[in-house]
């Protein structure tokens, strides 16, 4: 199939092509930029073992958008993050990343092509210190040299300043936003074009949360790094979503903006609870 070819996914609320993001990024210049995805994936399915996990999906992140990944426990969702981050072979379909086929490529290669996975339970070392917890985002940098990591590890000090004060500190005695904000700042140190999140706001405390994603925002804002977001909190996860997707048992059942995910019947009964 033709990975520009518009198409939609089992009852989605809308097609999404032509969809211009409301804020404008230093990434989103070239209106042909702006139509490409970033990533697209399209009737990707795997799992493990014999069990599959993933059946039929589709989706994409076009450059400069914040896209949401919603869905209830067990649905898949770090299931795709991880296959489409190469930690987990995909079994059919297809991976489309920057320009490039990554479907098989190894998860190294593709966090040196701009993918960057924060993992849900922020897999820190937690014997290591904050610092070099950060600096082993950067082995595999694009540009890997010691004056680009050092301008790196002080751009993610700027960003996530906690991360500076904390920076001798080990992280296994960091709070828990600590570590989601180290998981962070290591997923920034490859320079990604691309950051995937998983579980962002798992057992933190709201302030916590709304700092996390104001500093997300920044680099979203200023740089025009794309977001792939797996959030619990779907009223936060849709409020701030250009746009996003649901997935029940590995399957992409709906997908819309935010807003018209917030409002719609199904997202409301089954996520919102309202
Ligand atoms: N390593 C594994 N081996 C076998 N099955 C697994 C493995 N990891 C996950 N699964 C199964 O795959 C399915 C999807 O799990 P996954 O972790 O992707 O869901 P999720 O949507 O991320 O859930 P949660 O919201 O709880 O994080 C579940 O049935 C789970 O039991
Ligand atoms: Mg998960």
């Amino acid at each position: 199939m033709n990975p520009t070819e518009p198409r939609s996914g089992p009852g989605a609320l809308s097609e999404q092509r032509g969809f211009v993001s409301t804020q404008p990024t230093a990434a989103s210049n070239s209106s042909q930029e702006r139509q490409q995805a970033l990533l697209q994936v399209d009737h990707l399915e795997s799992g493990y073992d014999e069990t599959r996990v993933l059946w039929d999906v589709s989706l994409e992140v076009r450059r400069g958008e914040l896209v949401a990944l919603i869905g209830a426990n067990g649905a898949g969702k770090s299931t795709l993050l991880a296959t489409l981050s190469g930690l987990l072979p995909a079994w059919t379909g297809y991976i489309r990343f920057a320009g490039h086929d990554i479907t098989h490529r190894r998860a190294e290669e593709i966090v040196r092509l701009g993918l960057s996975h924060v993992p849900q339970g922020r897999r820190l070392f937690s014997a290591l210190t904050v610092e070099e917890n950060l600096l082993l985002g950067a082995y595999t940098r694009r540009a890997g040299s010691q004056q680009a990591i050092k301008q790196e590890l002080e751009e993610v000090y700027t960003l996530l300043p906690k991360l500076r004060e904390r920076r001798r500190q080990l992280a296994g005695s960091l709070s828990g936003g600590e570590q989601q904000m180290c998981a962070i700042g290591r997923g920034l140190m490859s320079h990604p074009e691309l950051l995937l999140i998983d579980e962002l706001s798992l057992g933190l405390a709201p302030q916590v949360v709304d700092d996390l994603l104001n500093a997300l925002d920044v680099i979203h804002r200023e740089k025009g790094l794309s977001l792939l977001l797996v959030e619990q909190d779907v009223q936060i996860a849709l409020e701030r979503a250009d746009r996003a997707y649901v997935l029940e048992n590995g399957h992409i059942v709906l997908e819309g903006t935010g807003s018209e995910l917030l409002q719609n019947e199904r997202v409301r009964t089954a996520y919102l609870g309202t």
